[in-house]
């Protein structure tokens, strides 16, 4: 499952390592002939064309690039809709932590979902079988149908009852967005069958959770969050086997949902640091959720790491910890939510998640506001991104706002 060295090298001289730590791997990944080129990141290269060397052969390059191929030696890479040297870099970076053929990268988490939507569409298969909790977002398209798929709502023990003919994907969260709610991958994976299984792996990160490695086809990212780490970039991903590689650099080419050279820049830049910054992340969620369990101002803490919850069920088998998003169901409801969410002060309330930078938002009024009211997120479910900051002072912010939230009502 490790990448070979070739992906990893900054120097093809170099000394070789057979099976270098996925630590090393974020660090190294991507950057094959950095340094042969006299540089020592890669550089930003912004053209949105490329000079062609013939009529013929950049006919050629044209037709392979905007069917999907991959770049050929030597060749063109005739516009940046089609081929990107800096998106590819970040793409086999990313390729290499996922353990995947290959990475497709896009301008969002949404347009890299539409990809995967559309060319299920596109092969016959319009119909998904989806598992809630999924971030809002991913919910609104499916239940619009606005890509023309069908959908039919399951929970993991209705997978092998709700696949059709024309179903062409299962989609999942794990843990999901808001709630942090745990999907056993391989159980869904035997439950799919023939059908292709795609994980949101957002929230966990390939630092925690290679679902390829559960028997996934497709992983994706909203690379705008934990892949970016500092809330200055957006971008989505789409990892997996070749066979879906080339429908979806047709699908991105064709509607044009592509990373900007900048993006891929700052996204493969991010990757060098994910490891550390979702270990620390972790570290400091898990101090805040071990200390706000039985706050009177609470009824539920929402953290798949805490006793009680998954300690080393799926969280030992599937993936390796439960990252940094914690929600807390506050007692007094949407009002006690309300006032919690105001109250934070170092806590940013902002949409988004993943940052060095701690972020809360109420999901039922915000990213949840699309779900269908059966299943939108509790109204006193209010959510939490742990970022860098030192855990005294975010448990102390905290603290002040459950204060807050229990003034009146709660
Ligand atoms: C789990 C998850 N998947 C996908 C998305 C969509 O990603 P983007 O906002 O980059 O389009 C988000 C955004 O919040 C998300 O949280």
């Amino acid at each position: 499952m490790m990448p070979t060295m070739p992906l990893l090298s900054t120097d093809e001289t170099a000394p070789r390592m057979l099976t270098p730590h996925p630590d090393t791997v974020a660090v190294h990944g991507g950057m094959l002939g950095v340094t042969a080129s006299g540089s020592h990141v890669p550089v930003i290269d912004l053209s949105t064309t490329n000079p062609l060397a013939g009529v013929e052969s950049g006919g050629d390059s044209y037709e392979n690039l905007a069917t999907g191929g991959t770049l050929r030696d030597g060749e063109s890479a005739v516009y940046q809709r089609l081929w990107q040297p800096g998106v590819a870099r970040f793409e086999t970076a990313l390729s290499a932590l996922e353990g995947t053929e290959g990475t497709v990268a896009f301008a969002s988490g949404m347009a890299a979902l539409t990809a995967v939507l559309i060319a299920s569409v596109a092969a016959g298969t319009p119909h998904v079988v989806a598992l809630r909790p999924l971030y809002g977002g991913t919910d609104h398209v499916l239940a619009t149908g606005l890509l023309g798929t069908t959908v039919t709502w399951v929970d993991a023990d209705g997978v092998a009852a709700a696949i059709r003919p024309d179903t062409g994907l299962v989609i999942l969260e794990s843990p999901a967005n808001p709630t942090l709610a745990l999907t056993d991958i391989t159980a869904v994976v035997a439950a799919a069958g023939r059908v292709p299984v795609l994980v949101d792996n957002t929230f966990a990160t390939p630092v925690l959770q290679r679902p390829v490695e559960s028997g996934a086809t497709l992983v994706l990212h909203s690379a705008t969050k934990f892949l970016g780490g500092h809330g200055d970039v957006m971008g989505g991903t789409v990892s997996g086997p070749e066979s879906w590689l080339a429908r979806l650099r047709q699908v991105r080419a064709l509607t044009g949902g592509v990373l900007h050279p900048f993006a891929a820049y700052l996204l493969h830049r991010g990757l060098r640091t994910l490891p550390v910054r979702v270990r620390a992340q972790q570290a400091t969620a898990g101090t805040i959720a071990d200390r706000l369990v039985g706050h009177p101002a609470l009824t539920r803490v929402l953290y798949p790491g805490l006793p009680g919850q998954d300690p080393l069920g799926l969280l030992g088998r599937q993936a390796s910890g439960a990252g940094s998003i914690i929600a807390l169901d506050l007692a007094g409801g949407f009002d006690a939510a309300v006032r919690f969410t105001e109250a934070c002060s170092l806590i940013t309330h902002a949409v988004s998640l993943g940052g060095v930078d701690s972020l809360v938002q109420h999901p039922a009024s915000l990213t949840h506001r699309p779900v269908e009211a059966a299943a939108r997120p509790g109204a006193g479910i209010v959510r939490l991104s742990i970022g860098l900051e030192h855990p005294d002072d975010l448990l102390a912010d905290i603290l002040a706002a459950l204060d807050a939230a229990r003034q009146t009502g709660a």
